[in-house]
């Protein structure tokens, strides 16, 4: 087969390694080319570089792609939202618990049938391409068939996607608890879906209060029998949730023994929330490699708390971001980090636009463990773009225009973007998603 050959001439804006928490980006962590070229070999990037520099060694008649207006990323990653919730985003005035009995868990009934699955799978993912978005860790409902709609809807478009069926045997309607056929189907759809193209397996205990502790060994049993799958769930939320945890598991020195108890906390597992943690359980996190999902529009909106990115540092606890969808508010990156930097101007830790953009990119591909294939605009990475046009309405053109360095144009596109900045949206060397044409 011959590969297709794309060359796209924008400005390139990348990050090879953490740029740090200084003002400016740490030396050698931001690749910037003004004038870039970006060349696409089918479903891989095959070359980045200066647009002037790399002209020589392009084939004659070479068609390029004039973005020069645009600013190319690599596409963003969410690390936590479940997709069956969608359709309760803005659900009114609860916090947690009641949040989950008034809205998600009846919302989440609505998976049994099959078609609605099929349904919301695709709505989600159209939303997501519009928000710039390729990669993500998902939650399907309890339903089985709410991950094969999922995982099929994303082998369609080629997407790199982790998701994996909620495991919930207690405490719910009894609509959506799985009882025994939760392990079993579990390994029916780890058989049919993991590594299968661009897909990977979550292992999805929904959280300690909705699993009995025989159905959370049963899941780490899974994944000591398997190394290369995921694990994901949620941890230390909202203090109703603390209370109950320690009720339930009376034994448990803490809320993460729960988890780590079943072996539920490797490098693979990402625990959402992580806000009321002490330094104790964040060093024992770091320890086993596992990463903390913060979701800045879901804690504000579920009035949770405040995730203590100054705490993650100083014990070397790994984070990344996300929107928890639908307790989050808001599908884009961009909207994602300007509630994080709220969260940390609360906190008297602002976020910088080097930490937030690294962050939605390769920072998040290195907490899912998918850092070689996605995350940075390089040679032999999987070709997942988001173009972005920062003069997308008449206010960011006036505040782009104002801006003299690239930290100010990038800050500005972190607290005013949103899906009408999102130009275009490339999978695997393909463009699947343009504004204009919808
Ligand atoms: N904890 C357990 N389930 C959920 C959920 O669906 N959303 C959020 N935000 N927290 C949870
Ligand atoms: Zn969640």
């Amino acid at each position: 087969t011959v590969m297709t050959h794309t060359f796209i001439r924008a400005e390139l804006i990348s990050f090879s390694q953490d740029p740090g928490n200084e003002n400016l980006p740490r030396p050698e962590s931001l690749v910037h080319y003004a004038d870039g070229l970006l060349w696409l070999e089918g479903q891989h990037i095959h070359a980045v570089g200066n647009f002037a520099e790399l002209l020589p060694s392009l084939p004659e008649h070479a068609e390029i792609l004039d973005y020069r207006d645009k600013l190319i990323m690599p596409g963003f990653i969410d690390t936590h939202v479940h997709y069956v919730q969608l359709d309760i985003m803005a659900s009114y005035g609860r916090q947690l618990l009641d949040w989950l009995n008034d809205y998600t868990f009846p919302e989440e009934c609505r998976f049994a049938d099959h078609a609605h699955a099929e349904a919301l799978s695709n709505a989600f993912l159209d939303e997501m391409l519009r928000a710039g978005t390729t990669t993500a860790q998902v939650f399907g409902s309890s339903h089985p068939n709410s991950v094969d709609a999922f995982f099929t809807a994303c082998q369609k478009r080629n997407l790199r996607m982790l998701a994996g069926k909620v495991l919930m045997d207690r405490n719910a309607p009894q609509a959506l608890l799985d009882g025994a056929s939760g392990i079993a189907d579990t390994e029916r759809l780890i058989e049919d879906w993991h590594g299968r193209e661009r897909l990977g397996y979550s292992v999805t205990p929904r959280f300690a209060p909705t699993s009995t502790k025989a159905q959370m060994d049963a899941a780490g049993a899974l994944l000591r029998n398997d190394p290369s799958l995921w694990l994901q769930t949620h941890l230390a939320e909202n203090s109703g949730e603390l209370d109950w945890v320690a009720e339930l598991f009376p034994g448990s020195r803490d809320y993460l023994a729960v988890y780590e108890q079943a072996g539920l906390v490797g490098p693979r597992s990402t625990f959402a929330h992580g806000i009321h943690l002490d330094d104790g359980m964040r060093q024992r996190l770091a320890e086993r490699g596992a990463s903390i999902a913060f979701c800045p529009s879901s804690n504000l909106f579920l009035g949770s708390g405040l995730f203590d990115r100054a705490a993650a540092n100083d014990t070397g606890m790994s984070y990344s971001y996300a929107t928890d969808i639908g307790a989050g508010t808001d599908l884009s990156g961009f909207g994602t980090l300007k509630s994080a930097y709220q969260v940390g101007q609360l906190l008297g830790q602002p976020l910088t636009a080097w930490q937030g953009f690294y962050g939605l990119t390769h920072g998040n591909a290195k907490a899912l463990s998918l850092h070689r294939h996605i995350g940075q605009l390089a040679p032999s990475f999987e070709a997942d773009l988001v173009v972005i046009d920062p003069r997308s309405t008449p206010l960011l053109a006036r505040r782009i225009d104002h801006c003299s360095t690239l930290g100010e144009r990038l800050f500005a596109l972190m607290m005013l973007a949103d899906d009408r900045s999102v130009f275009e949206t490339w999978v695997a060397g393909r463009r699947l998603h343009q504004r204009d044409s919808s």
